[in-house]
């Protein structure tokens, strides 16, 4: 099969590799669409020590069953799947909580880090574990199945925010996640979501996408703005989805006393705490890591045009394409969101 093979750092190539054979438990799924996640950016150079070569990467993906396991029930042949990207073990006190993002065995598709290597999705044909993949609604084509990963992400991080309803909502960062979570609260009954970046194109996308205030501010400018729009009270939580020292600090500035700041975003591995803030003010910081068991609503909120996907898919290109907007994105061009892989195109085998 073809395949997007990492070979060595900076360096991808097409390159013919063998089928994967399903073991008992595992789908065959035959790739109709793979996104480009940020992580496979930063593991492509190196830079995060978790896609070390050879490797094809790719875990936001969505396909056709090719073929099952022997010990495999509820899937056949031809049905339209996704997949979860955390592959779990299903058996330690965390899968048997239902906790199976925090899996004490978590494997990640398509990553690779020392401690395991799991081939991804970047080919025509990847093999996962029946107990991760999910049937498609025919209502949603490949491509948009491709980002029910990101939106898993986002509902995640608002079902460990514990809203009630009617809560205003600050994001900060309107990338790919913040986007997403923008609706996730909305869908969740959040009164009023605001949303901060300092890029305008990426407000602008916010705005489309249904907030009620965007502002091009971060740090103490936004606090004030946040003041003003709440009367001085802040909002009554805050999505971090860049991962900042300023905007972590400025998250905890722009939510009430008794409110909640929620951790997404963590492209720093460290960042200051403003502690005496967060103690008198008694707020709840809460990390958010990637899903558990949301895929189901995601599937649900996307069919029903809840959440929109489709204005943040910048292209779906074929497999042999995905060097060159590797490079793109990670030279940081601006205005890309999301760029979807379809290895069958070009083979003339493309259908929905
Ligand atoms: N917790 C999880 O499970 C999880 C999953 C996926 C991604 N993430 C993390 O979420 C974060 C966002 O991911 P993404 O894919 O949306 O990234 P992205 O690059 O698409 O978006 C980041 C956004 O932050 C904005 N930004 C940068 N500096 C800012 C500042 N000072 N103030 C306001 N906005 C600022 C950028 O303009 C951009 O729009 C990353 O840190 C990523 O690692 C976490
Ligand atoms: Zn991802
Ligand atoms: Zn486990």
């Amino acid at each position: 099969m073809n395949a997007l093979l990492l070979s060595k750092y900076n360096h991808l190539e097409i390159a013919n590799l063998p089928v994967p054979v399903p073991e008992p438990v595992d789908v065959l799924v035959q790739v109709a669409a793979c996104g480009i996640c940020g992580s496979d950016v930063h593991g492509y150079d190196g830079t995060s020590g978790r896609r070390i070569p050879p490797l094809v990467m790719g875990h936001e993906a969505a396909g056709i069953v090719a073929a099952i396991g022997s010990e495999v029930s509820g899937f056949a042949v031809g049905d339209r799947v996704t997949f979860d990207s955390t592959v779990y073990c299903g058996v330690c006190t965390f899968c048997r909580k239902g906790e199976v993002n925090l899996c004490d065995d978590r494997q990640v598709v398509g990553v690779s880090c020392g401690d395991y290597s799991r081939a991804g999705a970047f080919a025509e044909y990847v093999a996962v574990p029946a107990r991760i993949v999910y049937k498609l609604p025919e209502s949603l084509a490949f491509a948009e199945a491709a980002m029910l990963e990101a939106v898993s992400v986002a509902l995640h991080a608002v079902a460990v925010s514990k809203l009630e309803g009617k809560e205003t909502a600050l994001i900060i960062g309107a990338g790919m996640i913040g986007l997403l979570t923008l609706q996730a609260a909305h869908a969740a009954g959040c009164s009023r979501v605001f949303v901060a970046d300092i890029d305008t194109t990426r407000l602008k996308s916010a705005s489309e996408l249904g907030a009620d205030k965007t502002l091009l501010a971060s740090g103490e400018a936004l606090t004030q703005e946040i003041l003003q729009l709440t009367a001085g009270r802040g909002v009554d939580v805050v999505f971090e989805a860049v991962g900042r020292n300023e905007t972590v600090t400025t998250a905890i500035d722009c939510v009430r006393k008794g409110g909640t700041v929620t951790l997404i975003g963590n492209i720093s591995a460290q960042v200051d705490l403003p502690l005496q803030k967060v103690v008198s003010r008694q707020i709840r910081l809460q990390g958010s890591c990637a899903s558990c068991g949301e895929y189901p609503e995601a599937m649900k909120l996307m069919s029903a045009g809840r959440i929109r996907v489709g204005p943040l898919i910048t292209a779906v290109a074929p497999l042999s394409d995905g060097p060159a907007w590797f490079d793109r994105l990670h030279s940081g061009e601006p205005n890309l969101m999301k760029v979807v892989l379809d290895p069958r195109m070009g083979s003339g085998q493309v259908h929905e």
